[in-house]
């Protein structure tokens, strides 16, 4: 039997879908939106399954139309319940997310990282330099054969000024290349160029020389250069000077020995040595400084005079940590490096 006419038929559908509209709307929790399902989209006796029955009613011309618009209907207040489902449960999910951070747990380490040994080292010498009196300087480390060579009494023919023994770089229009520095010793010439004595400077810095790389030698490594000039400085103030560092550096007493030895900017000349732990180790070179080269910086070598030195800090870092091999300090393992640290130093 059919008593049911379409235009009635959507009327109902549009009735309910406002209906559904106004009650998602003050819903607020899951138990009221529970509760609307079962009014409206219940299985058994909710208002859409009862419209659904109103389906067989329509005349059989109006049955497409009408299922039509049912099925329209049906999916709208279903995104209807969807969009209000999702909108009382996010405040949940965003509690759930907070309470699911555990602090009882142990944390994710943080790593620390550690100052490299040589520069430890070079803080550490530039400190104990500093208690002596000695201002920490800076020179570049390309360098020109005036401040590397000449100025410093090392005359053309002489064998430290080999092409196989340092680096060279050539320069367009000149026969006079630059080079990278084979020593600290260059910063003395340029301090003593810009400044009039006294003078207790120290420079800490890498140098460059072609040696093949082994326990004790690498073709990179650094010196500190001392540079002291006072009026009376003597040779017993250099063995004071290195004596005070050593024991400082390398703690408790440490004997210092000098080696007669020659270098062209020294006069005397000494090779540097260190007794520590019963062992006498060549740490670097020492002497006072040739009249030769103050001269080539302006000073007049019968007002003033001083001592110079300059140590390997690859090898005096090698005798403060127990390092058998300085190639190690460049190998980039971090086992190995992560071991040093000089605390309240570094
Ligand atoms: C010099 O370089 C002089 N300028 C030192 C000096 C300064 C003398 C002031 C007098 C006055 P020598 O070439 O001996 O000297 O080097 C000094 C130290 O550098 C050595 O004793 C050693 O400890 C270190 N050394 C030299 N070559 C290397 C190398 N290839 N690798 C690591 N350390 C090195």
């Amino acid at each position: 039997m059919t008593n049911l006419n379409l235009d009635a038929f959507v009327a109902d559908l549009e009735r309910l879908r406002s209906e559904v509209k106004k009650a998602l709307a003050n819903v607020a929790d899951t138990e009221a939106l529970e509760a609307s399902r079962i009014v409206f989209l219940g299985a058994k006796n909710g208002q859409l399954k009862a419209l659904q029955k109103g389906l067989g009613k329509l005349g059989s011309e109006d049955k497409p139309a009408g299922g039509q618009q049912f099925n329209a209907v049906k999916k709208s207040v279903e995104a209807l319940f969807l969009q209000a489902s999702q909108r009382v449960e996010a405040p949940l999910k965003n509690t759930k997310a907070v309470e699911q951070i555990d602090v009882t747990l142990p944390g994710n380490p943080i790593r620390f990282g550690r100052v490299h040994p040589i520069t430890q080292t070079i803080r550490r010498v530039s400190s104990i330099m500093a208690n002596l009196g000695f201002e920490a300087v800076d020179g570049p480390e390309v360098e020109d054969q005036w401040h590397n060579f000449e100025a410093l009494a090392i005359p053309n023919e002489h064998p430290a000024r080999d092409p196989l023994d340092n680096f060279y770089i050539a320069v367009a229009n000149t026969d006079r290349p630059l080079l990278l520095r084979s020593q600290t010793s260059t910063v003395q010439i340029r301090v003593m160029e810009q400044r009039k004595p006294p003078l207790r400077i120290v420079s800490l810095g890498r140098v460059y020389r072609p040696d093949t790389a082994d326990a004790t030698h690498y073709p990179m490594f650094h010196q500190v250069e001392g540079l002291l000039i006072e009026p009376g400085a003597t040779m017993a103030h250099l063995k004071s000077v290195l004596r005070s560092f050593a024991s400082s550096f390398l703690g408790g007493d440490v004997r210092v020995r000098f080696r007669p030895s020659f270098f062209p900017f020294t006069e005397p000349s000494v090779e540097v040595d260190m007794e520590w732990n019963g062992r006498w180790i060549e740490m670097g070179g020492a002497g006072m400084v040739d009249p030769s080269v103050l001269q080539s910086v302006g000073y007049d070598p019968d007002e003033v005079c001083g001592f110079a030195f300059g140590l390997g800090v690859e090898r005096i870092a090698a005798r403060r940590f127990g390092v058998a091999d300085i190639r190690d300090f460049y190998r980039n393992d971090i086992r190995f490096l992560e071991q040093f640290h000089d605390r309240g130093q570094a």
